[in-house]
């Protein structure tokens, strides 16, 4: 059980919803603290083929880390909570099973930061975007200065992390920040869709890709094409391998049992 998320599974989708909504879903410490914990959860169990992320509420997705907690910081608090909010969130994108931010209001600071740490971002008409921690005499903490910049390029990156702006979820869409633009009725359902169509493939080839595309961000295209071959090779050792193809070859559906 959680005291700040909600976590459902729905066949073989797992939904986390962060559940402050009276604080807009500011991650407090203790959210990151459980944030690390699900994903965990998730990593762990075997059923769990994809994962959605989203906010409670009609208003937020995340609102950011939360302001009262950020006051009370120093020097050494704040290098410890900027380690740990990266730790949480690089866990995510490593998470090695695909992870779906369904961005349905405000994703600000940390929400930002936690929407970009997933693997894909749909947004509702809703969402706005932004890294307004310069407002509060600090800049991005949880991994914001980097993967905005490799997202959506370094200038770009570095103007709306200099002013502090909001982009609503049509310049994301624009800027390449969100896939998808739906309205705020039909994200979760789009969502859904994504997530259930991710989940009928099989989980091996799935997972070499999510491993092989997260990993670009680290490495070459030379050693990344070598991982890349690795991760291919692994794919052809599986059984789905083998269904998949002989299915292609007698004009039948695959039945992939993910080994
Ligand atoms: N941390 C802590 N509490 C937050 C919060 C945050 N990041 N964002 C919102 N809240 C709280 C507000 O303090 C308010 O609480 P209260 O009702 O006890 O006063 C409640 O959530 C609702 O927010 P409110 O500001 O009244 O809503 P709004 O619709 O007027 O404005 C925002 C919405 C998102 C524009 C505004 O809340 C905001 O600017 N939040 C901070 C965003 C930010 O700087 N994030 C980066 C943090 S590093």
């Amino acid at each position: 059980m959680y005291e700040n998320l909600l976590f459902e599974k729905k066949g073989n989708v797992a939904i986390v919803t962060v559940n402050r909504p009276e604080k807009l879903n500011a991650l407090n410490d203790a959210t990151i603290t459980e944030l690390g914990k699900v994903f965990e959860e998730v990593k762990n169990d075997d059923e769990i083929y994809v994962t959605i992320l989203t906010g409670a509420g009609e208003k937020a997705f995340v609102a950011g880390a939360d302001i009262k907690e950020l006051n009370a910081m120093n020097v050494v608090g704040g290098e410890a909570m900027s380690a740990k909010g990266q730790g949480v969130f690089n866990a995510i994108e490593n998470l090695g099973k695909p992870v779906i931010a369904a961005v349905n209001g405000y994703a600000l600071g940390g929400g930002c930061e936690l929407a970009m740490a997933c693997h894909i971002r749909l947004a509702s008409e809703k969402a706005v975007f932004g890294q307004p921690e310069v407002n509060l005499g600090i800049i991005p903490g949880y991994g914001g200065t980097q993967r905005l910049a490799r997202l959506v390029n370094p200038g770009r990156a570095l103007e709306y992390i200099l002013t502090g702006d909001m982009i609503n979820a049509k310049e994301a869409f624009r800027v390449g920040l969100v896939n998808h633009v739906y309205s705020a009725d039909e994200l979760m359902n789009k969502a859904m869709e994504l997530a259930e169509k991710i989940a009928s493939k099989g989980q091996i080839a799935v997972r070499m890709a999510v491993k092989a595309v997260v990993a670009t961000k680290e490495t070459s295209q030379n050693e990344g094409q070598k991982l890349e071959a690795g991760l291919f090779a692994v794919c052809m050792g599986s059984e789905d391998f083998k269904e998949g193809t002989s299915a292609f070859l007698e004009k039948r559906k695959p039945e992939f049992k993910n080994k």
